[in-house]
């Protein structure tokens, strides 16, 4: 059996639209193929419950929807507006409660957020004060071209020190790498180090025979942060 400490992973990122449902769902499948006992939360989403639905199915249905995300907006806005809109209010105390309720049960939970780290998810909160109260380790996701250091270091310095001390970047790779995309990782390890940088490769639409291959790279890239979360060692 595996070393599995408690971790609480918090997906967020530069911006909406950046791959944090796609890492997400790939780093919850890693896990479950790495024997770890895992959840994956959408707890607070607007326009619609694709996100939700891609993450429960990654870790084995293992939650229902609802407990998967238990807040959904209809209006494809920031969480707090669409919330308005329908004359619903939702506070930072209920949501986390919600995150430490699945993890009493799975000891590992991946949680995406929505839209990027300030996006205003309910009256009395974002992303970064959700990733605050449940110490989570912030797993940040940034498309790997020009301008992703700036983007990157941007998101960690609007995080506590002590939290983005502990913050893991992952740079998204796009279907067309520019000039940039090569020395992006170089560079942030240099900043960071080198264990806190991953990369997330680009995912071809699916077509016969490629799809296997395209998984065993995935699993391989994302090898050094399933330890991380295997030994323990993501403070
Ligand atoms: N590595 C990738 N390979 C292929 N498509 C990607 C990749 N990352 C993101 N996409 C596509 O980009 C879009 C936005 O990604 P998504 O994970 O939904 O972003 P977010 O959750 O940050 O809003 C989706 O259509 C997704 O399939
Ligand atoms: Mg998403």
């Amino acid at each position: 059996m595996a070393c599995v400490n408690r971790a609480i992973l918090f997906i967020t990122g530069s911006d909406t639209g950046v791959g944090k449902t796609v890492l997400a769902t790939a780093l919850t499948r890693c896990l479950v193929q790495a024997g770890v006992p895992v959840a994956a939360l959408k707890p607070v989403g607007a326009g619609g419950r694709g996100d939700a639905r891609r993450l429960r199915a990654a870790a084995g249905a293992v939650l229902t929807l609802a407990e998967v995300n238990p807040w959904h907006f209809r209006a494809p806005l920031a969480p707090r507006v669409a919330a308005r809109l329908e004359g619903r209010r939702l506070m930072l105390s209920q949501v986390a409660a919600h995150v430490r309720r699945v993890q009493k049960r799975f000891r590992t939970v991946v949680v995406e957020g929505a839209g990027g780290l300030l996006s205003p998810l309910g009256e009395d909160f974002d992303s970064r004060d959700l990733l605050l109260a449940l110490r989570a380790t912030p797993v940040v996701v940034c498309p790997n071209r020009l301008g992703a250091i700036n983007q990157t270091l941007l998101v960690l310095a609007a995080l506590p020190r002590g939290l983005a001390r502990k913050a893991q970047v992952v740079l998204n790779s796009p279907g067309k790498p520019d000039p940039a995309s090569r020395s992006n990782r170089r560079m942030l390890s240099e900043l960071l180090g080198r264990r806190r940088v991953h990369v997330l490769p680009w995912r071809k639409p699916a077509r016969s025979g490629g799809r296997a291959r395209a998984d065993r790279r995935l699993a391989v890239l994302l090898r050094p942060l399933v330890s991380l979360v295997r030994n323990g060692l993501l403070d």
